[in-house]
């Protein structure tokens, strides 16, 4: 018998207010920048997906060749009863964990967080069909701002993928990575996606494909914009721009102003200028590198007893454990 649960911790009109205080913080800073989880409504989610498909967007790829490699050893080093996924994700590299899981014989519970309810729905219903006796107790949460796991008996792997950890900032970061750890009970483990330092080119080609799809994606944000605040963005009076930063290493990812244009955004009751070739960021996404990775793990309290990459060296997974 399969069962579903929901819990929901989200509160009360968060994404409303939410994407209020975003936009009237971010649009009112000089330089503008606005956070990257405000691309993500339905068409967002879409060209997202999209994207994952593109020649020149590797890391999707590299990671689920890490993954059919590796969720043997994964499963067999961790033991885990719960897999709790954070970003329920699109489910085939889940599936990859949650075979490996069951052949091993451990695992008992799926556990996917999120802040849609409808990814949420998806990924229940789709492991239920998958797997006979698999408990979903789904979380409807903002991980970034808790996990909310739930205290189930048995040893839990927490897995965070995608590399969707970069989006953070380096300070981000660190808050988030000491919450996991602070959830996180002995026997219990985290697995982590994150993309690698590479060739330049090779970066910006991925966040700046040929045939525009990023950048539709990119101006998706405006588009959310106007549709929950009201706002009037021309889309197509903004360009999208992308870019290695070589200090920071990662890409930015900004939206550039074509021309002297003024914006109205009744939701947040402002009037927002943006001067000919101003730049809006809308996009960290920070590339690693393993030592870095590991001092980062450490300093939250945790330690890397496993990494893993692909064969081209682009993408790496890690397994770490209350340190
Ligand atoms: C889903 C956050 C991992 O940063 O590579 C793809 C999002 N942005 N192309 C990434 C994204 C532009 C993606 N993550």
């Amino acid at each position: 018998m399969t069962t579903i649960q929901i819990d929901r911790r989200l509160p009360e009109e968060f994404f409303a207010t939410a994407l209020r205080a975003d936009a009237l913080a971010g649009l009112t800073a000089t330089p503008k920048s606005l956070p990257p989880k405000w691309f993500y409504d339905e068409r967002g989610s879409e060209l997202f997906d999209k994207i994952t498909l593109l020649d020149e967007y590797y890391p999707t790829r590299a990671e689920r060749e890490i993954l059919a490699a590796a969720a043997g050893q994964i499963a067999a080093q961790t033991g885990a009863a719960t897999l709790a996924e954070l970003g329920s994700g699109s489910g085939d590299k889940t599936r990859l964990l949650l075979d490996a899981l069951a052949a091993a014989g451990t695992l008992r519970r799926y556990v996917p967080v999120d802040v849609s309810e409808a990814a949420l729905a998806v990924a229940a219903t789709r492991m239920t069909e998958r797997y006979q006796d698999l408990a979903v107790h789904a979380v409807l949460s903002d991980f970034t701002a808790h996990l909310g796991l739930p205290g189930d008996p048995g040893r839990r792997l927490v897995v965070f993928l995608g590399g969707t950890i970069g989006n953070l900032l380096p300070a981000e970061r660190a808050e988030f990575l000491a919450r996991v750890r602070a959830e996180l009970r002995s026997g219990d483990a985290l697995l982590l996606g994150t993309d690698l330092v590479k060739d330049p080119a090779v970066l910006v080609a991925a966040y700046d494909d040929a045939a525009g799809v990023t950048a539709e994606f990119n101006k998706n944000m405006l588009r959310v914009l106007n549709a929950e605040l009201g706002a009037d963005f021309d889309v197509d009076q903004f360009e999208h721009v992308a870019v290695w930063n070589a200090e920071a290493e990662w890409i930015e990812m900004r939206l550039r102003s074509l021309a002297d244009q003024t914006i109205h955004v009744p939701g947040i009751d402002r009037t927002v200028r943006f001067a000919a070739g101003e730049e809006m960021r809308t996009e960290i996404s920070a590339k690693f590198r393993r030592e870095g990775l590991a001092a980062e793990l450490a300093a939250a309290g945790l330690a890397m007893r496993s990494w893993w990459t692909d064969a081209g060296g682009r993408f790496g997974l890690s397994l770490s454990v209350p340190a």
